[in-house]
Order: C-alpha cells, then sequence, then structure tokens
C-alpha cells in the first residue's frame, strides 16, 4: 500500500467515553475481527475487571474507500490519568487522534488533558460525539463545550454510538479524508521509532515499532541508538489485531519487531532502531520516558518467598517498563524492593497483577512520593554535592536538625463539575492545601477549576474523595508540576515505644496533629488483639502526638468446643493457623497484611 494510502491515528477519550467499543466496531466493519467480539484490544485480565485500559496495544486495518484499499493503524491508548504517559507515548507516532466525547457526560478532565497533548503534537484532531442513542444525550449542549473550550467548529463534529454501530463509516471516511498520510521515505536509510513494548515467554521482549524511513526485513542486523547494542532481527509482523507474521515492514507501517532482547529495560521507548551498518542516522525525536511519581516497599510475607516473589516482579515488569525497582530492606519486613508507579491505580493495578498471574500476596507499605531536601550546609556535603537530596521513603527522612529546606512536588489539577458540587469541591482542594489558578464556566452549568496541588494530596483518595461529593459527576486530571518549598515532617509511628519506619509518613507541619490522631484510632481499628498489650503512638520530633491502647486478650478459637469433636476441632485450629499466616510479625507484634498500605487510606 503506498504511503499516501496510510492514516495512523489513536482514540482519545475520558475514561468510559467508549474508546474500547468504538475501537471494537472499526475493527469489526474493516472486517479484522468477527462480530460479537467484544473488547478485542483489552487483553490484560486487570483491564477486563477495572474496564480501564492499562497497556496501549494497536491494530492495523485495511478499509476500501472510493475503491482504493487504506491502511489504518489505530493505537490504543490507556484512558486513565496514572497512565497519560502511555498517551503522548502512542500519540508520537500518529498524524491525528480521534477525539471521542460522550453525548451525555460532556468534555470531561481527561478530554481536556488528551486534546492539549494532541493539540501540543500539531496532530489533526477529529471530534466525535458517542453514545447518541442513550435517552439524556445532549449532543448540541456538548458541541457547545468543544466550541468554547476548544474552538472546534460543531459542524465539524461527528455524532455516533458505537454501541450500536450507528455512524462508524463515517469516523473511516474521516480518518481517511481529514488525517494526513504519515511524512517518511521509503528510499531512505531504515529508521524505527520503537513506542512501546511487551515480553513473550518465547520470543523475550517484542517492540512496538512506528517504522518512519526505509524498511526492515527478518534477519536484518539493527542497532538502537540510545544502548547502542546490535540485535539481528527474528521476527516481524502485524497487529490485525492478532499477530500476523510478516518478512518485511516499510515505512509507514506499525509492527513488532522480536529481536531477543531479555529485558524490557533493553526497549528503551522513544529510541531509535537503525540497520547496523548506518551508524551516522539522525535519532528520530523521541519522547521523555515515564517518570515514576508513586513510590511504594514491596516485601515478601516471609523470607521463604523472597525467590518466588522476585521472579514474579521480573516477571510483570518486562511487560510495564514504567515500574521502577530498587532493592531495599526494611528492619521490619527484612530484604524487599522499592517500586516506582505512575500513581496509585498503576500500582494497585501492578499489585492486583502479581497476585492474579502469579500468585504472589506481598506486603506493600504505604506509597511516598519523591521529597526533595537541602540540607544544612556542611563542609562534607558541599565538596561533594550531597547538600541536596530526593527522599521517597520515609525511613530515609532526615532529622529536621539537619533540614535546611524542604520541597515537595506539585501537580497542576483540571476539575471538570456540575457547578452544584463547587462548593464542597473548593473545600476539599482547600483541605488539600490547593490554591486555585483558574475558575471558567464552560457551559450554563459546568465549570471548570484549575488548582496547584501538593502530589502527595492527591496520591491516595483524592479521585475518590472528589467522585463521591459529587455523585461521581465530577472529573479530575493532573500533570507534573515541578517542586515547591514546604514545611515537611516526619510523623513516626511507634508499637509498644519500637519506631516502626514502615509505617511512619511524611506529612506537612499543618497536618502532624490531624493525621497522627487519624492513624493512630486507624492502627487500633487494623490491629487484631494480641497477647500482649500493645500502644500506639504517633510522634513527631520525639513529642507524642496521639496514643491508643490494644487491650491484650488470648484468643482460643476452640474454647467454647468443650474438647468435643476432635477433627471440628482440627479444622479450626488448622484455619487459626493459615489466618496468622497472613500475619506479619513487627516489633513484636503481628499486622495483617494489608496494615502498610490500608493505615493511610481515609
Ligand atoms: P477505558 O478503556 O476505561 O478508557 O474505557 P472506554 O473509553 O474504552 O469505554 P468502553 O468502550 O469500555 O465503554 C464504557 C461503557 O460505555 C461500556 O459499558 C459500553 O458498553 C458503553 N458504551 C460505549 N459506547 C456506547 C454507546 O454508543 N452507547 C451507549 N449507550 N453505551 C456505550
Amino acid at each position: 500500500i503506498p504511503v499516501d494510502r496510510i492514516r495512523n491515528f489513536s482514540i482519545i477519550a475520558h475514561v468510559d467515553h467508549g474508546k474500547s467499543t468504538l475501537a471494537d466496531r472499526l475493527l469489526e466493519f474493516t472486517g479484522a475481527i468477527k462480530r460479537g467480539h467484544n473488547q478485542v484490544l483489552d487483553k490484560l485480565q486487570v483491564e477486563r475487571e477495572r474496564g480501564i485500559t492499562v497497556k496501549a496495544q494497536s491494530a492495523s486495518l485495511l478499509y476500501n474507500y472510493n475503491r482504493q484499499e487504506y491502511l489504518l493503524n489505530l493505537i490504543d491508548t490507556p484512558g486513565h490519568v496514572d497512565f497519560s504517559n502511555e498517551v503522548s507515548r502512542s500519540l508520537s507516532a500518529c498524524q491525528g487522534v480521534i477525539l471521542l466525547v460522550d453525548a451525555n457526560d460532556g468534555v470531561q478532565a481527561q478530554t481536556v488533558a488528551n486534546f492539549y497533548l494532541a493539540f501540543g503534537n500539531d496532530l489533526v484532531i477529529v471530534p466525535v460525539l458517542n453514545k447518541i442513542d442513550l435517552k439524556q444525550a445532549d449532543p448540541d449542549r456538548v458541541c457547545g463545550q468543544l466550541k468554547s473550550l476548544f474552538d472546534i467548529e460543531p459542524d465539524s463534529v461527528l455524532r455516533i454510538s458505537a454501541k450500536l454501530g450507528t455512524g462508524i463509516e463515517k469516523v473511516l471516511e474521516a480518518i481517511v479524508t481529514r488525517l494526513p498520510s504519515p511524512v517518511v521515505d521509503r528510499n531512505a536509510k531504515f529508521r524505527a521509532l520503537l513506542f512501546d513494548s511487551s515480553y513473550d515467554k518465547y520470543r523475550g521482549v517484542l517492540s512496538l515499532v512506528y517504522i518512519r524511513d526505509g524498511s526492515i526485513c527478518v534477519g536484518d542486523s539493527i542497532t538502537s541508538c540510545h544502548t547502542k547494542k546490535n540485535y539481528e532481527v527474528k521476527t516481524l509482523s502485524l497487529l490485525r489485531p492478532e499477530e500476523v507474521g510478516v518478512n518485511k515492514l516499510v515505512s509507514g507501517q506499525i509492527g513488532l519487531i522480536g529481536c531477543n532482547m531479555r529485558s524490557s529495560k533493553e526497549a528503551y521507548i522513544g529510541d531509535t532502531l537503525h540497520h547496523s551498518e548506518n551508524d551516522s542516522v539522525e535519532p528520530l525525536q523521541g519522547f521523555h520516558p515515564s517518570r515514576p511519581m508513586v513510590f511504594a516497599g514491596i516485601y515478601p510475607m516471609d523470607q521463604s518467598q523472597h525467590i518466588n516473589l522476585r521472579s514474579a516482579i521480573e516477571k510483570l515488569t518486562l511487560n510495564d517498563s514504567a515500574v521502577t525497582v530498587d532493592m531495599d530492606t526494611s528492619p521490619a519486613l527484612g530484604q524487599g524492593w522499592r517500586l516506582g508507579f505512575l500513581g496509585l491505580l498503576h500500582l494497585e493495578v501492578f499489585s492486583q497483577r502479581l497476585q492474579q498471574e502469579y500468585g504472589a500476596e506481598p506486603i506493600l507499605t504505604a506509597p511516598s512520593v519523591t521529597y526533595k531536601i537541602k540540607l544544612k550546609p556542611t563542609k562534607q556535603n558541599i565538596k561533594d554535592g550531597t547538600d541536596i537530596i530526593f527522599v521517597n521513603n520515609p525511613a530515609n527522612f532526615p532529622e529536621s536538625f539537619k533540614i535546611e529546606e524542604s520541597f515537595e512536588p506539585m501537580v497542576l489539577g483540571t476539575i471538570i463539575t456540575p457547578d452544584k458540587y463547587l462548593g464542597p469541591i473548593i473545600s476539599l482542594c482547600m483541605e488539600r492545601r490547593g490554591t486555585q489558578r483558574s475558575a471558567m464556566n464552560i457551559d450554563n452549568d459546568r465549570v471548570m477549576l484549575q488548582y496547584d496541588l501538593p502530589l502527595c494530596e492527591i496520591v491516595l483518595d483524592f479521585h475518590d474523595t472528589l467522585k463521591t461529593i459529587s455523585s461521581g459527576y465530577a472529573s479530575f486530571d493532573y500533570e507534573d508540576n515541578g517542586y515547591q518549598s514546604s514545611n515537611l515532617i516526619k510523623l513516626v509511628i511507634l508499637l509498644n515505644s519500637i519506631a516502626v519506619d514502615e509505617l511512619s509518613t511524611i506529612v506537612h507541619i499543618t497536618k502532624a496533629q490531624m493525621i497522627g490522631r487519624k492513624l493512630v484510632l486507624k492502627l487500633k481499628d487494623i490491629i487484631p488483639r494480641q497477647m500482649v498489650q500493645i500502644a500506639i503512638q504517633a510522634c513527631v520530633n520525639g513529642k507524642v502526638l496521639a496514643r491508643e491502647n490494644i487491650k491484650a486478650y488470648r484468643k482460643d478459637v476452640t474454647a467454647k468446643l468443650y474438647g468435643g469433636d476432635i477433627t471440628r476441632r482440627m479444622k479450626l485450629l488448622a484455619q487459626q493457623a493459615a489466618g496468622k499466616k497472613k500475619m506479619r510479625m513487627v516489633a513484636n507484634i503481628s499486622l495483617p497484611r494489608e496494615t502498610f498500605i490500608d493505615v493511610l487510606k481515609k
């Protein structure tokens, strides 16, 4: 297929606006799949359960328009705030996007974020309203929002129902007629942009690439601009959407390269691949790889599971290069790792996959963001430039007398809400130490707010709380916004006078009292009664802010059975033993596995 009959595009949408459904319809319509196959592109079990797309997947479609055959490369993008970097990855291979908006919900926070991502990348935007079959759908109103926010002309907006298949052909036509074909050079030397990777048990890492120039064949020798490593191309395939092996990929195409890369770290997102013999090629303009924002410790329940957990983490990170992994040891939990995630949902999805796909049930510690600390100058730290440190583990937070100034990561948050929830939402943002940047009406009764917010205040439960106070109507998205000076302290939790770093957290000074009180009460709730009394204390710089006691208690599950039925008694004791297995001894107290993460949730 000649280059002028190729189109590369993504569908971008707020979560649940129907992206996967539309992708399915496009695949059906072009004959790539049979009718009734739902959500082909959402492969992972977690994705199915949570109904969100986590990992970008792609497919190549053949479409006949005006009696000519076109190759449409659909690049699926994830639809959640945590994964917005995966959206920008995918966009780098596109010339246009379908901006899909629910005709009932209207423009939402991620619609805004996604629009600006596409707009900033100079992509052609095809606005499409979905779910026009719904009784409450109000397409005219949503067209008004698109006009006032993005200056999109109402007559350029398509109206479809992905569910019923209405208007799908119009979407395909718009892709062919409105989008430019990719700028490629088939005669130039081979260059490909690597924009995603996945792992296959037999073939190792498979790199998803966009062939920008030239062509590549099985057997070719290729080199990575970033790592300078050489590889032999073992397999090439197109995604239709299932893999179809081919011998050659040419410029304009999107496909998978298998070349015996052993780890996803070798498949560097944004890297340029070229033929080994042409070492003079210019790298293609890549994009910044994702930067983890949220960190948590991960530990085996007991050290006998260390090797299993390690292999599970290794396998899972092969498929998710956005997770960073460092070794870590904790006095209470032993040897483990510190993992970096894009956001809390990313963390939750990862731990859910560890359980579902590898049967691992590790302990996760409370998530933390990365703080920046300027230490009081000493001759030594000035000399070796260690006066500024980054800390993402409360255990490593310096004592306060050593700190000159501390900084916390900030985000710029966008909230879209019906105006009747404005009051509680503004209170929520203030309680989370937010500063309002702007407020704007996007139609008669909808408002868009922008806030500067500390990342740590939104990491855990901001999104959930926002949804609750707005009956699900407000939406939220955020982008990274650098560091800001802040008065931070470490809130230490003591169990029977032993400091447990794994339960400690870094907080803003104005919140220490309140959070200390809450943590202590929460722990009292979570920790089961034991043979000894447990004193739970929250301290700052040695000063106790809150304290609770859990009374001692002897738990004999068989006490009531008067020794009667022996099998029943054995069964109960076995159950109790199994129950105990899920406990972890810390400071001579057994803690349930979920303690470390649950303690910070409201
Ligand atoms: P993420 O993958 O999480 O980003 O969601 P998504 O945008 O892919 O949404 P998905 O396609 O999973 O659709 C979300 C819900 O909307 C599903 O329950 C669909 O059945 C429903 N839906 C999608 N399109 C339509 C439509 O045209 N009309 C109606 N009534 N419902 C639709």
